[in-house]
């Protein structure tokens, strides 16, 4: 049983959703902004607030398997299976669409993106409305993605009418994976990383289906439309740089921006260190907050040290969000 001001909350949305609305919406991975599927007028503004071009295709949520299989035009074993191992959780499934889904959602694609949230709040606004939401991250295009409703506030100067359900549990956004499911084979493409890894996929399926899987890694290669290179930034410039450069240029922010100033022509004073907990999943529960308050703290650069210790998937989602966020990424001291 949700509190009764959430439950309140979560009325007045619904009204708002079924007028037209877009509203903000909290998910254990981030904050999104949502409209009803079945609105294109709605799903416009979500693009329009965002400025968000319309070649980004959106995530459509929803609150149980059922509702998601009414949006495809089959649902695969292997997506039974992951389903009822995930979800509610923060893995989406890239599926064939059905018409049910317009085509401004996923912007001229024949699939779709779906995931069932693992937030009490985004459950029980889904449920109640009837139909499923479209929901993007809430926040500009490009830009740091939100992680409390206050972000969400900060981001559109309180315009946008939005349910505090917490801080995200997740911080980080969820695995996009697409299937290609046919009679003898499944290949899976993981096309953003995110705390549910490919060895817990792998997991779930390996042997259960009796059909070869081809697991595509994420990876410089392979984009997932608007993933674009530059994402996820801070309004002040972000340089990541590796441990083995930073040690050259003899650690110690002073040393830094002496030799950062040098070989990139900059004249930055004032640098903030980002420090990331050295646990995986609490560094990517803090990242965002983390780079909201660097932003705000007066500093004019933010410095991220990368540690021999980032290695493994959850990190590489992590760093993988860190080099879109980051205006250079030094990992040589020549340049
Ligand atoms: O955790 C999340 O996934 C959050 C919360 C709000 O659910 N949502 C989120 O949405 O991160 P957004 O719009 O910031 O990122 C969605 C990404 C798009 O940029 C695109 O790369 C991918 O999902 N996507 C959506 N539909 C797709 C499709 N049909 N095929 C491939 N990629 C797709
Ligand atoms: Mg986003």
């Amino acid at each position: 049983m949700l509190e009764s001001n959430l439950q309140g909350l979560i009325t007045q949305a619904v009204k708002k959703l079924k007028n037209g609305e877009i509203i903000g919406l909290p998910t254990e991975t981030v904050y999104g902004l949502a409209a009803c599927i079945s609105d294109d007028k709605a799903i416009r503004k979500i693009f329009e607030i965002k400025e968000r071009p319309f070649f980004d295709p959106l995530i459509v949520h929803v609150s149980s398997v059922d509702q998601a299989k009414s949006l495809v035009l089959h649902w695969p074993e292997s997506a039974s299976l992951l389903a009822k191992a995930f979800w509610p959780g923060p893995l989406t499934l890239v599926l064939p669409k059905n018409q049910r889904v317009s085509s401004l959602i996923t912007s001229g694609l024949e699939t779709v993106a779906i995931r069932c949230p693992n937030h009490p709040v985004a459950l029980q606004l889904v449920k109640e409305l009837g139909e499923p939401v479209a929901a993007p991250s809430a926040n500009k295009f490009g830009k740091t993605s939100p992680t409390s409703s206050q972000h969400v506030q900060d981001e559109f100067q309180g315009k946008v009418f939005t349910i505090d359900g917490g801080d995200c549990s997740v911080g980080i956004e969820s695995t996009i994976l697409k299937i290609n499911e046919t009679e003898h084979q499944i290949e899976l493409t993981i096309l953003r990383a995110g705390i549910i890894t490919s060895e817990m996929i792998l997991k779930e399926l390996d042997s259960k289906l009796g059909k070869k899987i081809q697991l595509i890694q994420p990876g410089t290669n392979i984009e997932a439309p608007g993933q674009i290179k530059h994402h996820y930034m801070p309004t002040i410039p972000l340089v990541t740089i590796e441990k083995e450069v930073w040690e050259q240029w003899g650690g110690g922010i002073e040393n830094i921006k002496f030799n950062l100033n040098q070989s990139l022509s900059l004249s930055m004073q004032k640098p903030i260190l980002l420090q990331l907990n050295n646990k995986p999943e609490q560094a990517a529960r803090e990242l965002y907050s983390e780079l909201r308050n660097c932003s705000a703290s007066g500093s004019d650069l933010i410095l991220f040290k990368r540690e021999d210790y980032h290695e493994g998937e959850l990190w590489m989602a992590i760093i993988d969000r860190l080099k879109r966020a980051s205006s250079y990424y030094i990992d040589s001291a020549e340049k």
